[in-house]
């Protein structure tokens, strides 16, 4: 009769705990809360003709897993080189005017306006004032990464007619009744040209709702309004002078640009304060809660994470776990009665 022998060695298990240890260490001594305007390094890049400043994600100090976060500059009169990427991106306009070619669709855009560039879409802007622009970028780089599908291209100058379409699923006319033929015709059935995503959400088109944690937020880019992403989706909350919104906790990671005024996040009993141009990182399951600090105005903060697709995914493969905690009935969420919100556009960039 066969004996199994007994090793004594290290077991995958040994191996696979060790090196989910060092994973999660490794991403414990990148935490961060608040990533100061004042810290982020403007690159000039001569092929891009752009210069771009990491707040967070693996060319900067502070590498994440999902999300990234990058500011852009643009000089007057220049057009970067146009690229793609695998993954899709979320721009948001800090100040001055410009256009994005997006599939060779030109999308004009001005101060607080936001750009959804879709995935393999190829791209490129521009400035045509005599100011340079600035936006930020959001994207999911990171978890595409991590799945080793992040793909990018630098097309220099070729013009966009040149340039190769996206890769596409295919389904020929004799792909079959099977299992096969229903799989290439479903993929082949989900795509979509970047041209037929909505592309931009004008600042002056926003539509303020207050929530019952005690903010007004207004959709960027959501489902709700149009967007199909990868699962990002970005919304401007707006918290009452004095006010704050309902203390909760979820994972990560949610980032939350500061628009306006000034504050601070409290995090597992922390204090972290931020003002305008910072960027709040709220991540691994901490208790969390936003407040404005100034008494006479309000503070706008644009929130983006990947929860539509990841936290959705997640919800399900950890059911019953809850996955975002609050107090019972938002108990803590102010009282805003009576309160008259400003009008959106005040304080919008001249343009
Ligand atoms: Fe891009
Ligand atoms: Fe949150």
């Amino acid at each position: 009769m066969a004996r199994s022998i007994t090793q004594t060695g290290t077991t995958h298990y040994e191996v696979q705990k060790k090196r989910r240890a060092a994973k999660v260490e490794q991403s414990r001594q990148h935490r961060t809360a608040v990533i100061r305007t004042s810290d982020v390094v403007l690159e000039d890049n001569p092929s891009r003709r752009m210069r771009r400043g990491i707040y967070l994600g693996a060319d900067g100090p502070h590498p994440t897993h999902v999300l990234d976060a990058a500011v852009h500059e643009v000089s007057p009169g220049i057009t970067s080189s146009i690229h793609r990427h695998s993954w899709d991106a979320i721009m948001w306009v800090i100040e001055g005017t410009g256009w994005t070619e997006i599939d060779g669709q030109r999308v004009e855009w001005r101060p607080w306006d936001t750009v959804y560039l879709p995935r393999w879409a190829w791209h490129r802007s521009g400035t045509d004032g005599d100011k340079p622009a600035r936006y930020l970028t959001w994207s999911v780089e990171p978890m595409y990464e991590t799945f080793g599908l992040a793909v990018l291209e630098d097309a220099g100058d070729e013009p966009f007619a040149q340039l190769p379409p996206a890769p596409r699923s295919t389904a020929p006319d004799d792909a079959g009744p099977d299992s096969y033929g229903r799989r290439m015709r479903r993929l082949a059935a989900a795509y979509s040209p970047a041209t037929a995503h909505r592309l931009i959400t004008k600042w002056e088109d926003v539509n303020p709702r207050v929530t019952k944690r005690g903010a007004r937020s207004m959709f960027l880019v959501d489902e709700t309004i149009g967007y199909r992403t990868s699962g990002l989706t970005a919304v401007m909350h707006e918290l009452g002078p004095g006010l704050w919104q309902a203390k909760h906790r979820h994972g990560g990671e949610a980032y939350l640009y500061v628009v306006s005024g000034r504050g601070h996040t409290e995090i597992d009993g922390v204090d972290h304060p931020w003002s305008a141009g910072d960027l709040v990182v709220v991540n691994h399951w901490c208790w969390h809660q936003h407040i404005n600090d100034d008494t006479e105005n309000s503070a706008r903060l644009i929130r983006v994470h990947n929860v539509d697709a990841l936290y959705d995914l997640m919800q399900i493969l950890l059911d019953p776990m809850q996955l975002i905690e609050e107090e019972p009935d938002l108990a803590d969420a102010p009282d805003l009665t009576g309160y008259r919100w400003p009008d959106p556009m005040a304080g919008r960039p001249a343009f």
